[in-house]
């Protein structure tokens, strides 16, 4: 069932290799050799579950582990946890031939890769992602990132992986709310570049919440498939890449206003989406039918598809203008034109954001 799927910008190839039970065997890492040290980065949480047989493997043939147990969750995604991680790093006496390994979802993925980008001024990292979100997305593609207080991502570095470890395994361990924010950029991809992938998933998702094995593997190679694409041809985002943030500057302002981790990332995308869709919409480029289509597969996988009710639309605005697409007080956006395309629009009026937020607030 084993899927490898490669990832090759102009500097970097690394592998995705996708199955399951792989901390039940050893972990092929031919860039790490005996004598060498880790630093396993991840939570309580994911410690309890998965860190002995991680560190097991690794042990068994001569690699010495250390570990630093950072906090849970969104609102931990800032610069004193990095520093929590540096520190650790410098205790344990780690030089530049260390590496980095993340264990755990996006958040820990998007601290570790940036930790990894900037000790010593880099070393090695890898990526071990445990929830469907940091499987199909985060873990993949070199985007690292801690919050600021005042905007979401907006100290970063772009800092590929050496390898990425997709443990489909992990996903029996996971909760029924996280998993459907995973789905979220899951039907990001089919919005944005496939539309028998949409359909698919509009076939096919009740399977995915049973975790059907056949099913999981086809939806997150597919979508592994899709962004190494991106990658390839766009690793630091100067064009193609920005189409990957569909519902991002919506959602990115949701989580921002509302407060880190009240909002999944993958709801906030989810109401972004919809919100991206009716602007699409005002602009004459999507139909009905499709935007019903949208809807009522992100309803199918219970995610949220209004923005928050008491959101207004100056709040939205105060973000998008800080949103790292924004170019010289000109908004950027992602609008899908039909399900399977999208296009980056440039320079969009106010007129039309607001009254997409504003018919967002009237959907049912
Ligand atoms: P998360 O990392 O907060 O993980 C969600 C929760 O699930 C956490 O409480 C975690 O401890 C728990 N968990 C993780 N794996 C588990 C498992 N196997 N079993 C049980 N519990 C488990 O959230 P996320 O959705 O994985 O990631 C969201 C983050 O990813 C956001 O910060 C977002 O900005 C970022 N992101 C980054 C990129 C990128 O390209 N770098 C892309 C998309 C999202
Ligand atoms: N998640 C958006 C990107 O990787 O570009």
């Amino acid at each position: 069932m084993r899927k490898t799927i490669l990832v090759s910008t102009k500097k970097h190839n690394y592998p995705i290799i996708i199955d399951f039970n792989l901390f039940d065997k050893p972990l092929s890492l031919p860039f790490l050799k005996k004598g060498d040290s880790v630093m396993i980065v991840t939570n309580k949480i994911i410690f309890s579950l998965y860190f002995k047989k991680i560190s097991n493997q690794l042990n068994n043939v001569g690699i010495k582990v250390n570990y630093v147990i950072i906090p849970d969750g969104e609102k931990y995604k800032t610069l004193i946890t990095v520093n929590i991680i540096f520190t650790a790093l410098i205790k344990n006496s780690h030089n530049r031939d260390t590496t980095l390994i993340a264990l755990g979802g996006g958040v820990i993925g998007d601290i570790t890769g940036f930790a990894a980008s900037s000790y010593q001024r880099g070393v090695k990292f890898i990526q071990i992602p445990t929830t469907l979100l940091s499987q199909v997305d985060s873990s993949v593609g070199g985007k690292t990132a801690v919050n600021h207080i005042l905007g979401k991502n907006m100290i970063g570095s772009f800092y590929q992986p050496n390898i990425v470890i997709i443990n489909l395994s992990c996903l029996y361990t996971l909760s029924k709310r996280e998993f459907s924010a995973g789905l979220a950029e899951v039907i990001k991809y089919s919005i944005l570049f496939d539309e028998k992938f949409f359909s698919w998933l509009e076939n096919n998702v009740n399977k995915l919440f049973n975790l059907d094995k056949k099913t999981l593997i086809y939806c997150i190679s597919k979508c592994c498939k899709l962004k190494s694409q991106i990658i390839h041809e766009d690793e630091f985002e100067k064009n193609k890449r920005a189409l990957l943030n569909l519902g991002h500057t919506y959602g990115h302002a949701i989580e921002s206003e509302i407060g880190y981790g009240k909002w999944l990332h993958g709801e906030a995308i989810s109401a972004g989406i919809v919100i991206a869709s009716l602007t699409s919409k005002k602009l004459n480029f999507i139909n009905n039918k499709d935007i019903i289509r949208i809807i009522n597969l992100l309803k199918k996988c219970n995610l949220p598809i209004k923005g928050p009710i008491n959101m207004n639309t100056e709040q939205y605005f105060k973000h998008i203008y800080r949103d790292k697409k924004t170019y010289k007080n000109k908004i950027h956006i992602i609008l899908p034109i039909k399900i399977g395309k999208a296009i980056i629009y440039k320079n969009i009026s106010e007129k039309i954001i607001t009254n997409a937020i504003n018919e967002n607030k009237n959907i049912i």
